[in-house]
């Protein structure tokens, strides 16, 4: 059976609009799948962890503690979207990528938020698609693609149907500079999966369409990257 890697930014889960309609229809989408591929699914914290990090700021907290905050967000997430899926999954956050692995072993979907400071869920994703050896990692954002400029700000931004991890190398280290949001996939997890050669699909979450295609890996709207 196919092993997948579903990286689901915490802006796409609970933005805030929808979210029940999303999650209930993410849920019955993700049971479906794993009756065809064992999924692993790495949830982000969102607008939550973004809330906590900046009040802890605010506070003086020294930025591994702030790292803590996000991850515990993140977890959050996980949490939700596991009671969502009901007996489907595995009933807790694994708190690791060994733990994700060991627990794939019985169950058809498991769900994890972060890990340790100092990187991001879709670093996550990346070591947990390594450590099984994914066939694919499926990033669900909240654009239908990676664009050679900001498609929300830019409206002649270019969309790659398809690109090499040296261009998504060289996109993501960019951006990190800048740091926030617009990193499309952080480098540490594209420096994982472009050594594991991981093929990695690109769409946006809320486009229930092209998330079924793409975890499927069929053709679908997005980039690939491989
Ligand atoms: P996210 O992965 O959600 O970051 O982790 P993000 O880039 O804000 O992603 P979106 O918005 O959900 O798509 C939130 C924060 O939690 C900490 C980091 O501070 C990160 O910015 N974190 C997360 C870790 O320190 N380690 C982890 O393994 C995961």
């Amino acid at each position: 059976m196919e092993q997948v890697v579903i990286s689901i930014g915490g802006s796409v889960l609970v933005p805030g609009k929808d979210d029940v309609d999303y999650i209930k229809s993410l849920a019955e989408l993700l049971l479906n799948a794993s009756a065809k591929c064992k999924l692993f699914v790495v949830t982000g914290g969102g607008r939550i962890a973004r809330y906590y990090i900046n009040l802890g700021r605010d506070l003086g907290i020294e930025e591994q503690n702030l790292d803590e905050l996000g991850i515990e967000a993140t977890r959050l997430n996980a949490k939700l979207l596991i009671l969502a899926l009901g007996d489907g999954a595995y009933p807790k956050p694994a708190l690791d990528v060994k733990e994700a692995a060991q627990a794939g072993n019985n169950h058809k979907i498991v769900v994890m938020g972060g890990t340790v400071p100092g990187h991001t869920t879709d670093a996550v994703s990346a070591m947990i698609a390594e450590k099984i050896g994914a066939q694919r990692l499926v990033n669900a954002t909240n654009v239908n693609g990676i664009y050679d400029s900001d498609p929300k700000q830019n409206s002649h931004a270019k969309r790659f149907d398809k690109m090499s991890y040296d261009q998504l190398k060289d996109i993501s280290s960019a951006n990190h500079d800048k740091a926030g949001p617009n990193v499309i996939f952080d480098p540490k997890g594209t420096r994982i999966i472009a050594r594991e050669k991981i093929p990695l699909f690109v769409c946006n979450g809320r486009d229930l369409h092209a998330l079924k295609k793409s975890i499927l890996g069929e053709e679908f709207d997005g980039t690939i990257v491989g």
